[in-house]
């Protein structure tokens, strides 16, 4: 090991997610396997001893690559000197509540660790958001750092981007490998539109490989959409091994780039591209090199796929209003 740890800061570190998820960073997947890596777990103060039991057993994995793992309940040692950080930890929507009172409770918990971000963190700290809902939650925490550049704050939709290769790969009888410029536009929600229309299947379109409108109307697009909610109804709990492993591929994909003629969705504040108005955390298509990324540009959008897209983006306005006029951003 000769270069010094990276500072991965997790939060919701008890949680289902956070159990997937932290022994593949242990084992080099988020960075790579030359990156060594020192864990800054935080939780709310009752399951505190939860991260312990877990931070043991990080311990009894004898990762070469793991220089050491702290538990924090307070964000601002959390995010001390964080390189990454991962904002896993949010309150789920419980019964009889409204969006505004989730967004509310969310604000909760976003607003102070933009704050800790921003006080604290290393400066060329990259964040991905992955609580629900996660984009308006990116928005809070990005609005609550102003010292640290926008663009460094994301959200996760990589999980829906590798869902919707899933379905096409089914549909046409190809590995995933072989499917690439997959899109996801908009909000991390029902509302998303996973994009076949720029898509490729070994070097050909993948809409005209499909040639099923219907297909991909009625069957894919809710597939892809509800994926979510169909995994809760056939666990009786929030997916959590593949949501960890898609914030592995979002951060890995960060760091590490984009293939030569692939691109990847990540939901990143906007530039006004593609009609979305600027500064909402929506999903793009974006490459990736050298630790940036750039919005794919000048991409044909059909009347279709605008309907689709401006209704996802539609419903991150109205988030985003009602975050803003709580005073959260
Ligand atoms: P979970 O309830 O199992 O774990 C959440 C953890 O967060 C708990 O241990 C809780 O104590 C902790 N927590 C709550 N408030 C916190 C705070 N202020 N600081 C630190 N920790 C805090 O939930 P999970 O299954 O791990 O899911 C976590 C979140 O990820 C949920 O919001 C879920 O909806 C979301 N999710 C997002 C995607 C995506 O694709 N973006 C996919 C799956 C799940
Ligand atoms: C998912 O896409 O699996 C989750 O965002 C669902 C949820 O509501 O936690």
């Amino acid at each position: 090991m000769t270069q010094a740890p990276v500072n991965v800061t997790v939060t919701g570190a008890a949680g289902q997610i956070g159990y997937a998820l932290l022994f593949r960073i242990a084992s080099g997947q988020l960075l790579g396997p030359d990156t060594p890596v020192k864990l800054r777990l935080l939780e709310i103060p009752q399951a505190v001893k939860a991260a312990e039991g877990t931070a043991m057993e990080l311990e009894d994995g004898a990762f070469p690559l793991l220089a050491g793992t702290d538990i924090f309940d307070d964000p601002k040692q959390a995010f001390s000197g964080a390189n990454v950080a991962l904002l896993v930890g949010a309150r789920p929507r419980t019964k009889g509540m409204e969006r505004g009172d989730l967004l509310e409770a969310n604000g909760g918990i976003f607003k102070p660790q933009g704050e800790a971000i921003n006080a604290g963190a290393a400066e060329d700290i990259k964040v991905l958001v992955v609580g629900n809902p996660a984009n308006t939650n990116a928005l809070i925490a990005q609005s609550n750092a102003p010292d640290v550049p926008a663009e460094r704050f994301t959200a996760m939709t990589r999980l829906d981007h590798n869902r919707a290769a899933a379905q096409l790969a089914k549909k046409l009888g190809v590995s995933v490998g072989d499917i690439k410029k997959l899109t996801i536009w908009g909000n991390h929600s029902a509302t998303q539109y996973p994009d076949l229309f720029h898509a490729e299947v070994a070097g050909k379109n993948a809409a005209e490989a499909v040639n099923d409108q219907k297909w991909l109307e009625d069957e894919f697009i809710p597939t892809v959409a509800k994926r979510g909610a169909a995994i809760i109804e056939a666990r009786g709990a929030s997916s959590a091994a593949s949501a960890a492993s898609a914030a592995i591929d979002h951060v890995y994909t960060w760091v590490n780039g984009t293939e030569a003629g692939n691109w990847t969705s990540m939901a990143v504040p906007s530039d006004g591209s593609y009609g979305v108005p600027e500064g909402i955390i929506s999903s793009f298509p974006v490459t990736t090199a050298n630790g940036k990324y750039e919005i794919v540009q000048g991409l044909e959008i059909d009347e279709f796929s605008r309907g689709k897209i401006d209704a996802s983006v539609q419903e991150l306005v109205e988030e985003r209003d009602a975050v803003r006029k709580l005073g959260l951003v």
